[in-house]
């Protein structure tokens, strides 16, 4: 007998053997994703689904964009080669996006460093990531509520996550006094993470001064923020809705912004997106950039093609790029149109007229909401968030009416 055939008649038997996947613990359904599979098996015609952040046309259809798709057909007919990239993806629509982020007089390009990423979800992937390579004791603060995402991938990479009053309930707005007096506590060197416009889940932004007075605090304290920008646009404009981080950034030595273009392009399942970070110097640039490349490397390598060659496409092409921003400012017009609806219908809805972007939160407690779901279909998340842009002319008046007999 060989030593292999030995082997093989002493090995254990299967209900003796230590099983890997036995030491599992089974984990709880990400909220978002289980909505989005329970409204996609009701089959009730009639079904409003206000869950998932995608935005639909007054059909409540999710469209492919015009310049989007006209980039894809050039995109078809130029490539000639489907070789790699390398980890820092492709560089030319890195680079495109850097005027749209931080303005066209942006001149701090010595220390910026940073690469396209698999969605904004691969950026805060990184950004976390190098924070915790940079500093493991630093504590992450967030306002609290945030995108649920945040704080699993903040867990995650090891970091400690602590949050601070940001919503209030009540008033159904920004409590900026308890954000303020909260950040003056934290420790020197510490991060924390904003969102650039269109807060998910709330939809309540800081307002240009507001941006102001924490960028003194932040530069006073020395922390590091974190800006979670995926909504460029869909707020009240493509400039208008990056003015503070703007601010902030020209007050600060240091600053990261994580970019979805997900939702601006309409590239959701593309994953495209992008990382940005200011450091003090040119030399710091350099080794900033090694990490983030040496961390791509290990989570996937070269971030997908597609979505970020079309949008780098729409960036060199005025003709693209007029088509998208028309495009981008009617999906933004048709959401305000929403609020305002919202808000003439009934003044429970009145508070959306001061928030932006997708979101908004209704204050409705987990019976109402399910009750909404099992007697209207009508699916938003668990915490009352609604995505305002997923309602069309022909669902408000009936939303609106399952709400009044909820509330
Ligand atoms: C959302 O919050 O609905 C989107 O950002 C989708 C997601 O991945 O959670």
């Amino acid at each position: 007998m060989t030593a292999y055939a030995e082997n093989i008649t002493e090995r254990p038997s299967h209900s003796e053997k230590k099983s890997v996947f036995s030491n599992l613990k089974s984990q709880p359904a990400d909220a978002l994703l289980e909505l989005i599979a329970l409204c996609r098996e009701d089959t009730r015609e009639n079904k409003i689904d206000v869950g998932v952040g995608v935005f639909c046309d007054d059909q409540g259809h999710t469209p492919v964009m015009r310049a989007v798709k006209a980039a894809e057909i050039q995109l078809i007919h130029e490539q000639n080669t489907k070789s790699y990239l390398g980890s820092a993806g492709d560089i030319e629509f890195f680079r495109r996006l850097i005027p749209v982020v931080f303005g066209n007089d942006f001149k701090d390009h010595e220390r910026l460093s940073g690469l396209q990423t698999p969605g904004g979800t691969g950026a805060l992937r990184l950004a976390f990531d190098l924070i915790h390579a940079g500093n493991p004791n630093a504590d992450i603060h967030y306002g609290n509520p945030t995108w649920v995402n945040h704080l699993q991938i903040i867990a995650n990479t090891g970091l400690n996550s602590i949050s601070h009053p940001f919503y209030n309930r009540e008033k159904r707005q920004i409590d900026f006094d308890a954000v303020l007096d909260d950040l003056k506590q934290v420790k020197r060197g510490d991060v924390i993470l904003l969102h650039g416009c269109c807060h998910n889940p709330t939809g309540c932004d800081f307002t240009f001064d507001q941006w102001k007075a924490l960028s003194e605090v932040i530069s006073q304290k020395g922390l590091l923020p974190v800006i979670d920008l995926a909504y460029q646009g869909l707020g009240d404009g493509l400039e208008e809705d990056v003015a503070g981080l703007r601010w902030l950034s020209q007050q600060v030595d240091e600053m990261i912004v994580t970019y979805s273009c997900d939702k601006n392009f309409g590239l959701y399942r593309e994953r495209t997106g992008a990382i940005f970070v200011l450091s003090q110097n040119a030399e710091s640039r350099k080794i900033v950039q090694s990490n983030l490349i040496a961390s791509t490397r290990t989570h996937w390598s070269m971030p997908p093609d597609h979505g970020a060659a079309a949008v780098r496409i729409i960036l060199e092409n005025e003709a693209l790029y007029d088509s998208w921003l028309t495009e981008l400012n009617a999906m933004q017009q048709r959401i305000s149109g929403n609020r305002q609806s919202l808000a003439k219908a009934d003044s429970y809805f009145a508070p959306l007229l001061q928030q932006k972007g997708m979101f908004s939160i209704l204050p409705l407690s987990p019976e109402q909401i399910k009750k909404l779901r099992i007697e209207n279909a009508i699916y938003m998340a668990p915490s009352g968030r609604i995505n305002v842009a997923g309602l069309t002319p022909t669902t408000i008046d009936p939303f609106v009416k399952a709400i009044q007999k909820v509330i």
